[in-house]
């Protein structure tokens, strides 16, 4: 099989990850260790600088990408103090498209002016810019409900932050996600929303792990629990609670995790295991995330085929069941590769065709990551945005 998605040339869309700080403590967020405070010892905190950016992303390959998401995984891509300089530095090069996801509770209005003025273009582009770059704000709820979540967010810096983003002119988008504790606020954020300009995305979040989503604090204690929105009944469409899918898994598989989780095995030893052919097709989504052909590369420079990858990689898992073993194959099959930024160039890395393994499994379904976030059954993304009665 030849490899043209993650070939260095064919790349169009990167999704980067600028930091790996953040002013929230979201329960079940990867920064943070089991739904606790305590940072995930398997990241290191800091930010890009722009200086290090330029390092990393030559002029030519800027030119050659047509849409960069800033998002990532364990940190808010706003907390990145010379976020303003790299996407002044980025346009400069290329009028490309942009999306930057934050919980907008952070920094002052200032910068909010003029992050909208770069994300907008000159006054006279307004309207194609409008098409081309976005904010989306994580917003899960209004004043007495977004921190329930968005632990330590201030709302009144969270509306400020819209507020003057929106009156830049720019183009801002609004993630809502549903909670039991926000539900009821649906209508005030579609109003709310439409004043602002901002289209309203309501979401269904992950961290339902067989029981209410505990927010625990330091001692891992569970200060409070999160509770998960109603869904329309099929039918007649009525709001109803069903209830939280316990966590499948045999005893066997059970003895596997615990297996895992104590570190005494290695995965080639257990790959034939978890390399079973499995039936159903993958559709990847890396191929048509942003302008398509998205490469995906965190805070420490490591590079991975796409956003799931990138979210497992350094997620602290010891002692929990969800996603555990999907953790230990994703990082067994690129065991050994040379992906990090911080030694070798882009090029150098994907000419070496570091994810081989990952594409070549797409024939038999081998990579339980690849099967349940792009498999024909579980489409991860359009679950989180559609799929009422998939599991949570
Ligand atoms: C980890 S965040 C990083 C970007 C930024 N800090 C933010 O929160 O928007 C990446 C994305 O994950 C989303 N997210 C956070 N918690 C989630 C959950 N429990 N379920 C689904 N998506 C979640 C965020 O809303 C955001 O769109
Ligand atoms: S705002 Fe984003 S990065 Fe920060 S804790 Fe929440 S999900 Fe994680
Ligand atoms: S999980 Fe696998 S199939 Fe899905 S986007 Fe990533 S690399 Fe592609």
């Amino acid at each position: 099989m030849e490899n043209t998605q993650w070939a260095y040339e064919n790349l169009r869309s990167v999704h980067l990850e600028l930091s790996t700080l953040c002013n929230s403590i979201c329960p079940w967020c990867p920064r943070y260790v089991d739904f606790s405070p305590n940072v995930n010892p398997n990241i290191v905190e800091g930010a890009y600088t722009l200086e290090r950016f330029k390092r990393h992303f030559p002029r030519d390959f800027i030119q050659q990408i047509e849409f960069w998401t800033f998002a990532g995984d364990y940190g808010d891509p706003c907390t990145c103090p010379e976020i303003l300089d790299i996407i002044e530095y980025i346009l400069s090069i290329k009028d490309c498209k942009m999306q930057i996801n934050t919980n907008g509770g952070m920094r002052n209005t200032k910068f909010w002016q003029q992050l909208g003025e770069l994300m907008r273009g000159s006054p006279d582009e307004t309207y194609t810019q409008y098409q081309k770059r976005y904010v989306i704000f994580s917003v899960d709820g209004l004043e007495d409900t977004n921190h329930i979540y968005r632990r330590n967010v201030k709302w009144h810096k969270v509306i400020s932050a819209m507020e003057t983003y929106s009156d830049s002119g720019a183009r801002g988008i609004w993630e809502f996600l549903k909670f039991k504790h926000n539900e009821h606020q649906k209508e005030e954020v579609l109003q709310i929303g439409k004043k602002l300009g901002f289209p309203v995305r309501f979401k269904n979040p992950n961290g339902f792990e067989g029981a209410p989503m505990p927010a625990k604090d330091k001692d891992y204690n569970i200060s409070y629990e999160i509770h998960p929105a109603k869904w329309p009944r099929d039918g007649d469409g009525t709001l109803v609670t069903i209830p939280i899918k316990p966590i499948e898994a045999t005893d066997k598989q059970l003895d596997f995790i615990k297996m895992i989780n104590a570190d005494d095995v290695k995965y080639k030893d257990v790959a034939h295991i978890l390399e079973q052919p499995r039936s159903g097709c993958i559709n990847c989504q890396a191929k048509t995330f942003g302008a398509g052909n998205e490469i995906r590369i965190n805070h420490d420079g490591t590079v991975w085929p796409c956003s799931f990858f990138g979210h497992l990689s350094s997620k602290y898992l010891k002692g929990r069941i969800v996603s555990v073993v999907h953790q230990f194959q994703a990082l067994g099959i690129l065991e050994g590769i040379q992906n990090n930024l911080d030694n070798n160039t882009l090029k150098e890395i994907l000419d070496n065709d570091p994810f081989r393994k990952v594409y070549e499994s797409w024939d038999d379904n081998s990579v339980l990551l690849c099967s349940h976030s792009c498999g024909q059954e579980q489409n991860t993304m359009e679950k989180i945005y559609e799929r009422p009665t998939n599991g949570r």
